[in-house]
């Protein structure tokens, strides 16, 4: 039988109860051990809905690690508080499996991966959107069938009205979001392809509701030549796209596609040459629909990873190149011109 590993979970807010449930599902697999949450009585009410009783709950992290001695923490906390909280597990001997983004600057993260590194433990970001089987089958599309790619593009349009935070914050769309998009980019593109430079432009359109910038343009060269353009708006009313965002890579044998709703990614693969336009041949992609999703999929990686040694989807030393993407994109911007991409 597999072993049950002990999770002290940190941060209570919305996607912290999301966690809950999740671990709460996965009951053969976790215990959960305690819950904390820096605003006082918050991690007490949330374990009482969750019917959590009788564990350890509070505000104070340290006491909570030192009481529960976890065999991992899930740190749900807000963007700015991911440093301290990974930095005080990993020190305490104790593995990670954080929220993205991994944090609120690229100081900060490359310290929680040398961190990480110092401790010889496995800090793993959740960027669960990656645990979606039709990316898998497109990524597979693009392998089998497309050959390498050199033109990779994602469209990423939806009017969301958040009222709160996101309404204020600067590069909303690029902090906020884009991070998924561009780190499903990176899964795409193939394991040996890193960005290399990015040109981009932020820009907030007359009608937005956001104080920051809502919408974004980038065009990201990778090595081997690949340029990914990724085009996005979180202030388009109408004609949206999915969550997942629009998809088309380009090879030496044909062109995949995927919308990002629930219909299986396809591809157009030349059969015929010699034409003014080539014979092709469609082939849809094969879609594991067993295949476990979203923060499911990152805890069952996560968990597997323990077990076995294997590197989960995620993990630091690979995550901080996605979240290198969006800081240098921002950068780009503030500059007028193209940066490489450091991480
Ligand atoms: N994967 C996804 O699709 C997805 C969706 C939503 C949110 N998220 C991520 O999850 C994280 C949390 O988001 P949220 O929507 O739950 O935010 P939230 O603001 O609702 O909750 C964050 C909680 O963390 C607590 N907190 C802050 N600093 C803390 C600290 N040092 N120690 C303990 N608790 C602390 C706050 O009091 C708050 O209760 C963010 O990183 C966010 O980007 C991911």
């Amino acid at each position: 039988m597999a072993k049950q590993y002990g999770a002290l979970l940190v941060g209570a807010g919305g996607m912290g109860k999301a966690w809950a449930k999740n671990l709460t599902a996965h009951a053969d697999r976790v215990k959960v051990l305690g819950w904390v949450d820096i605003r006082e009585g918050a991690a007490a009410q949330a374990a009482d809905e969750h019917e959590l009783n009788g564990i350890h709950t509070g505000s104070d992290f340290g006491k909570a690690l030192a009481e529960t001695r976890p065999d991992f923490v899930v740190d749900v906390t807000i963007p700015e508080a991911h440093r301290d909280v990974t930095l005080q597990a990993l020190a305490a001997g104790v593995p990670v499996l954080g929220e993205k983004p991994m944090a609120h600057s690229m100081d900060a993260a490359r310290e929680m991966v040398a961190a990480a590194e110092k401790a010889g433990l496995l800090y793993m970001v959740s960027q669960s959107r990656r645990y979606d089987p039709r990316l898998h089958a497109l990524r597979q599309l693009i392998e089998d069938r497309v050959g390498p790619p050199g033109i990779l593009n994602s469209d990423f349009y939806l009017g969301p009205h958040f009222g709160g935070f996101r309404e204020e914050m600067e590069s909303v769309l690029l902090l906020d979001m884009a991070i998924h998009t561009l780190d499903a980019a990176r899964f795409l593109c193939g394991a040996t392809a890193d960005p290399v430079s990015v040109y981009c432009d932020e820009f907030n359109p007359p009608w937005s509701w956001y104080k920051g910038a809502a919408s974004a343009v980038a065009i990201y060269e990778m090595t081997g030549g690949l340029r990914y353009t990724y085009r996005g708006s979180w202030c388009a009313e109408g004609r949206m796209t999915s969550w997942e965002a629009e998809w088309r890579a380009v090879g030496p044998n044909g062109t995949a596609t995927w919308d990002g709703t629930g219909a299986a990614p396809v591809a157009d693969v030349v059969t015929e040459r010699g034409g003014f336009f080539p014979g092709c041949q469609t082939f849809p992609a094969d879609v594991d629909e067993t295949m476990p999703r979203g923060i499911a999929g990152s805890l069952l990686d996560f968990l597997n990873a323990l077990e076995t040694g294997s590197t989960p989807m995620g993990e630091c030393h690979d995550n901080v190149k996605s979240l290198a993407m969006v800081f240098a994109a921002i950068e780009s911007s503030r500059a007028g011109q193209r940066v490489r991409v450091e991480f």
